[in-house]
């Protein structure tokens, strides 16, 4: 079989899996039996690292995410490692200037990582040249994912044009990132196709099962000419996470886009997990509801999470009966502001103004100070200009920032240093502390006392957030 156009498979069950299934959990004892058989496999990599795995490792499991990857890295010697890295965010939450960017690439790469996609919230790409710049210097693959999202802006047109500045950024490959599973069949056919069109670099496509679409959508995209999908173990696919990973290698053995990959022995890690599967419902991590198709995603042009999150807002605020007052808020929130797509952080952002707007009556009347941000520029251009009038009636006449947001940040990487010298065991302690500060800190004592054979007891409180 000629296999010029074989399809390259991103396993994502050590990550984006278990972040969307059972909120990030797994610890790297369940990963350690397996790592040996998933290497054997061929995947074109696994994706092991970053997004909410970090934050994970250091506030619930009581583990060191350094640690975490050169383990697996030792495991698995034969397959690339990916991680997701939200730009200048990095794993974190705010901008951080660029000396810290570039010494956690450099150290990501160091102990293991070979593939770093990177993305940023409202697609501008100001936001992404810091990462792409270090991930090429320290020779790893750069691959940028485009934040799908729909609306009136973002037509066909819109993404080539993204496409075509992450080509020209120096980017290795293009990743369509559906992370609230928008994307229909067709539409992804058009959408790859466009860009296919427009750009030389390789597309992968990244979408998640929630409204049952998934699989579909990465054949249609297969078949309008992209080369990688993402997909996951069947064990812990579907639901809010991928497409299995033994069904699309079946679903395209024997074609001229066959993977290659052994259905046999993905049968024998599916054994594995499958038993972990079991484990995570048994203790409650896995919720059944995760697991069922969703088609309220389709209708409402939200993330599932986001969804979850305004009920709750509502419910707190007694208006449970405003949920459609909201919806139909939210694009108008996000038209105001300049269409900024649904993805962490601007999903929460928008979704608290919509929720706001509606409880007090009056649009507007009171803004978070995310929103004012936003607003100012302070996360970046959004995708659409924001008008001078409404700018104006939200942040009066506080500064508007215009330029790259990190421009306006100092080195900080001496400050961090000295800050959390007393706790430093490795180098890279310096970037978890830059991340999460208070979290890296109770980390670090925990591991002191450990060292010094002081018990340190978890108490009852503790012991409820550790749910393994
Ligand atoms: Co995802």
């Amino acid at each position: 079989m000629n296999n010029n156009n074989k399809i390259l498979i991103t396993e994502t069950v050590l990550r984006d899996a278990h972040q969307s299934l059972l909120a990030t959990r797994m610890p790297i004892e369940d990963m350690l039996p397996i790592l040996e058989k998933l290497d054997k496999v061929g995947f074109y990599s696994l994706e092991c690292w970053g997004g909410a795995t970090f934050d994970s490792c250091l506030r619930f499991l009581n583990e060191d995410p350094w640690d975490r990857l050169r383990t697996i890295k030792k495991k698995c010697p034969n397959t690339k490692l990916q991680m997701l890295f939200r730009g200048q965010n990095m794993l974190g939450y705010r901008h951080y200037a660029d000396d810290v960017l570039e010494y956690f690439v450099k150290k990501s790469v160091d102990n293991g990582i070979d593939i770093i996609r990177i993305f940023d919230a409202l697609n501008d790409l100001k936001n992404l040249k810091t990462a792409i710049k270090a991930a090429k210097s320290e020779k790893a693959i750069a691959q940028v994912a485009i934040s799908y999202t729909t609306g009136p802006v973002f037509t066909n047109d819109y993404y080539v044009d993204y496409a075509k500045r992450i080509e020209d950024s120096g980017a290795d490959s293009i990743c369509i990132k559906d992370m609230a599973a928008l994307l229909t069949p067709y539409k992804t056919y058009e959408l790859v196709k466009a860009i296919k069109e427009s750009v030389n670099i390789p597309i992968q496509i990244h979408t998640h099962t929630t409204s049952g679409l998934a699989s579909m959508c990465l054949l249609k995209g297969i078949e309008a000419g992209a080369t990688m999908i993402d997909t996951a173990m069947s064990p812990l696919a579907l639901g809010t996470s991928h497409a299995p990973t033994e069904s699309m290698v079946a679903a395209l053995k024997d074609t001229k886009f066959d993977t290659g990959l052994d259905l046999i022995l993905l049968n024998e890690i599916r054994d594995y997990f499958m038993t972990l599967r079991q484990k995570y419902i048994a203790s409650g991590l896995i919720d059944p509801k995760m697991l069922a198709t969703d088609a309220n995603a389709l209708i409402y042009q939200v993330p599932g999470g986001m969804l979850s999150n305004l009920l709750s807002q509502l419910k707190q605020a007694g208006k449970e009966d405003k949920l459609q007052d909201v919806l139909n808020e939210v694009p108008r929130v996000r038209e105001d502001s300049g269409y900024p797509p649904l993805v962490t952080p601007t999903s929460q952002i928008v979704g608290t103004q919509a929720v706001y707007n509606v409880i007090l009556n009056e649009r507007y009347k009171m803004c978070t100070n995310e929103f004012k941000d936003l607003v100012a520029g302070k996360y970046g251009t959004t995708p659409m200009p924001i008008s001078d009038e409404f700018r104006k009636k939200i942040i009066g006449n506080a500064p508007v920032v215009n330029c790259r947001p990190a421009d306006l940040l100092k080195p900080e990487l001496e400050t961090l240093r000295k800050e959390v010298a007393e706790y430093i065991e490795q180098e890279e302690d310096v970037l978890s502390y830059a991340q999460f500060p208070k979290v890296a800190v109770d980390f670090f004592k925990k591991r002191q006392n450990k060292k010094y054979g002081i018990n340190s007891k978890c108490s009852d409180k503790e012991k409820n957030i550790h749910p393994i």
